[in-house]
């Protein structure tokens, strides 16, 4: 069960924009999600955090001060005051009108045009099934009528077992992390969770864990690949799609091979 792709160019391998086009555009902002719809990548990698009144952000880090003009931590402000900060000039001055966007508009930009990845943090992860970012963000894809071009991922399971238990049939990855894995081959982790894929860092995928996810059929995405010579061994290796911050190069990798 994987999101279908609005824009598909023809093969079984996708072009994931990691945080948007972030080579190119301050990352998980309107401007880099804008860049990699115009450079053809197929999906959009964002992460979700949750603001102090419950609202879906999107952004990376739990702290401020690397990406906006602001201090602190998300969870600390309203949406409205998050608005208020400059999340663009830490990467450009010209940059200096991005915002923190909320997940709403950015499901609101995507529909229609480009399926999502959608990375829960872990530190947004609620305890409960209900009432948390799990189930706000599964509420707005539906809202916007994604459920069918979203793909959920978390490096915290209870995230993927709540958004299971609230549609099983919502797309979910399992982003590996050693602490749970409990020394289990892909196949095994990707089962225990009834999960679509696997989504796993360069650093970590071994020629073992391609051959295991290869025979089992599970969809592996592998992050976050700049590199030329790294894109044409993945490709080569058959790995479903690659997570990287220049969409354009992975296209022209591609289709050189
Ligand atoms: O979701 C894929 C990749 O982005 C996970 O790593 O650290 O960027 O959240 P990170």
């Amino acid at each position: 069960n994987l999101p279908s792709l609005y824009f598909d160019d023809g093969d079984d391998f996708i072009v994931i924009a990691h945080r948007g086009a972030s080579a190119y555009y301050p990352e998980n902002t309107m401007a880099a999600f804008e860049g990699a719809v115009a450079m053809d990548a197929e999906m959009i990698e964002l992460d979700v955090l949750m603001s102090k009144d419950g609202v879906p952000v999107v952004f990376h880090d739990l702290a401020l001060d690397d990406h906006t003009n602001g201090n602190g931590y998300i969870p600390q402000y309203t949406v409205e005051k998050l608005k208020k900060l400059d999340a663009g000039s830490w990467f450009d001055k010209k940059f200096a009108d991005q915002r923190i966007p909320t997940l709403e508009e950015v499901l609101q930009f995507a529909s229609g045009k480009i399926a999502l990845n959608i990375e829960i943090k872990t530190e947004a992860v609620s305890d409960q099934v209900e009432g948390g970012v799990e189930q706000k963000s599964l509420e707005l894809v539906k809202q916007y009528g994604m459920e069918k071009h979203v793909l959920f991922s978390s490096f915290d399971y209870r995230a993927v077992e709540h958004l299971k238990q609230l549609d099983p049939e919502v797309s979910v990855a399992l982003l590996y992390n050693k602490h749970q894995s409990q020394r289990q081959l892909p196949h095994q982790q990707v089962g225990k969770f009834s999960a679509d894929a696997f989504n796993c860092s360069f650093r970590q995928f071994s020629k073992k864990w391609s051959r295991n996810l290869k025979k089992h059929g599970i969809p592996h995405f592998i992050y976050t690949v700049n590199s030329k010579r790294k894109m044409k061994k993945l490709i080569k290796a058959g790995v479903s799609g690659i997570f990287t911050n220049k969409p354009d190069l992975l296209h022209r990798v591609k289709d050189n091979l």
